[in-house]
């Protein structure tokens, strides 16, 4: 038996076709040019926990009317990828953080935009304000050195603003802003790589996300396109100036948004495409559960004042998409193509448009509104109920997005 096979498999490789055959694709697996998306990367595909495609698409409600469509854009490169939206005690704002790496407030038609904070004295006018070019790949050589907060949260009580910052981790503001004091850059001796959102329990304790410990996020898409899970949700506790692990293995934790009781927190896992719940009080604290799987990458999750849930999220899951989230190996060897990422997405019949969602506590769906052309509206961040609007914020685009609500 063994000796057939030996000759099979040697008349297999004598043949022109197949050798050559081969020969291409050990040479795309090693990517010696690195072409691919991943060139120069030691790209690790895994499996993750993500529910099927089918499934979740079926269980999930379409907006035929494509009411994000009817959204205004506003501030139009004004604002460069305006992430998060805050408004303080006051209800002054809205707060944001930009690309460029400061957090901006605005003041009204008169003042305009003006700049509120910094989270380093690294923050120059000459090396980080690059206007309308913030957001495109000429800034990413420049944020680790100018800052890219994310996460904005006011204590409505101090007024003290909590910045959870891609490079700087942790850092707090008081209400006349300037330069932010960092609260934490470290871990259990081990630094925070990407801090990515945040937000305050009524004692005082902050719970926020780091979203990998081997990424950085000029580098996010390698988390998404492994399926690696070395996300964390972390705890400080200012009395102690302490800084705890709360959860671990997570695949891309992103946004977080405690109840309105405080009995539980959620938090979004992006590569996993799901809304998770983390209790904090009663029979079942210190567990989790999923409390929605969603139909794309989810970005920020936002209270309303009823104490029900907005969710930006990211288009969209694909059938093509979820051949290559179920096997690795595929993944490692499609990713290694010397083809641009764009086409390569292209080819899973990926294509951008926006869906966010009102959720109940315990993941009823309340609303669904999309953008399903993706004419207005692309790579949303975070949604905020306030003043009879959405604002609907976006990480890449230099604008913010508002539509009437109810
Ligand atoms: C939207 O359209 C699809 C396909 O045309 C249909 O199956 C679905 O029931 C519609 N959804 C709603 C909420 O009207
Ligand atoms: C300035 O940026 C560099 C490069 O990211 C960093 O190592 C350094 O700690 C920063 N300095 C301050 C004061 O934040
Ligand atoms: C605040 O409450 C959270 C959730 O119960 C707890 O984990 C944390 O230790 C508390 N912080 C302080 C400072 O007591």
């Amino acid at each position: 038996m063994e000796k057939k096979n030996f000759l099979k498999d040697e008349t297999f490789l004598q043949h022109p076709f197949i050798l050559i055959l081969a020969l291409a694709l050990g040479f795309v697996i090693m990517d010696p040019l690195q072409m691919g998306p991943v060139g120069g990367h030691e790209f690790k595909p895994v499996k993750h926990d993500i529910a099927p495609y089918k499934q979740v698409m079926e269980s999930w409600p379409r907006d035929n009317h494509s009411r994000l469509g009817d959204g205004k854009l506003e501030f139009v490169d004004q604002v460069f990828g305006p992430e998060s939206l805050e408004f303080d005690g006051l209800g002054h704002g809205p707060y944001t953080g930009l690309a460029d790496g400061r957090i901006v407030r605005w003041m009204g038609q008169a003042v305009g935009w003006q700049t509120f904070a910094t989270v380093t004295s690294n923050w120059s006018e000459k090396v980080c304000a690059r206007g309308v070019d913030s957001t495109t790949y000429k800034q990413w050589k420049h944020e680790k050195w100018c800052g890219r907060p994310l996460g904005l949260r006011f204590n409505k009580e101090s007024g003290d603003l909590y910045i959870a910052d891609a490079y700087y981790g942790l850092l707090v503001v008081g209400p006349e802003g300037g330069l932010a004091t960092p609260l934490t850059t470290k871990v259990d001796g081990n630094p925070i790589m990407f801090a990515n959102d945040l937000d305050i329990h009524k004692n005082g304790s902050i719970f926020f996300t780091d979203t990998s410990k081997r990424y950085n996020r000029v580098n996010h898409f390698f988390i998404l396109l492994e399926g690696e899970a070395t996300g964390r949700l972390l705890r400080y506790d200012p009395p102690t100036k302490s800084t705890h692990i709360v959860l671990d293995g997570l695949a891309f934790p992103n946004g977080v948004q405690l109840s309105k009781d405080q009995t539980f927190l959620l938090f979004t896992e992006t590569t996993n495409c799901r809304l998770v719940k983390y209790w904090l009080e009663g029979p079942k604290t210190g567990g989790t559960e999923v409390v929605a799987d969603l139909p794309g990458f989810p970005d920020n999750v936002r209270m309303n004042e009823r104490g029900e849930f907005w969710v930006a999220i990211d288009c969209c899951r694909t059938a093509g998409q979820e051949v290559l989230s179920n096997n690795p190996w595929i993944r490692s060897v499609y990713f290694r193509l010397p083809i641009p990422m764009r086409f390569l997405a292209r080819m899973m019949g990926m294509r951008m448009y926006t869906v966010i969602s009102l959720l109940s506590e315990k993941g009823e769906i309340l609303q669904v509104l999309e953008d399903q052309k993706g004419d207005v509206m692309k790579l949303v961040s975070e949604v905020r109920e306030a003043q009879g609007k959405l604002w609907i914020g976006t990480v890449a685009h230099n604008h913010i997005a508002t539509l009437p609500y109810p």
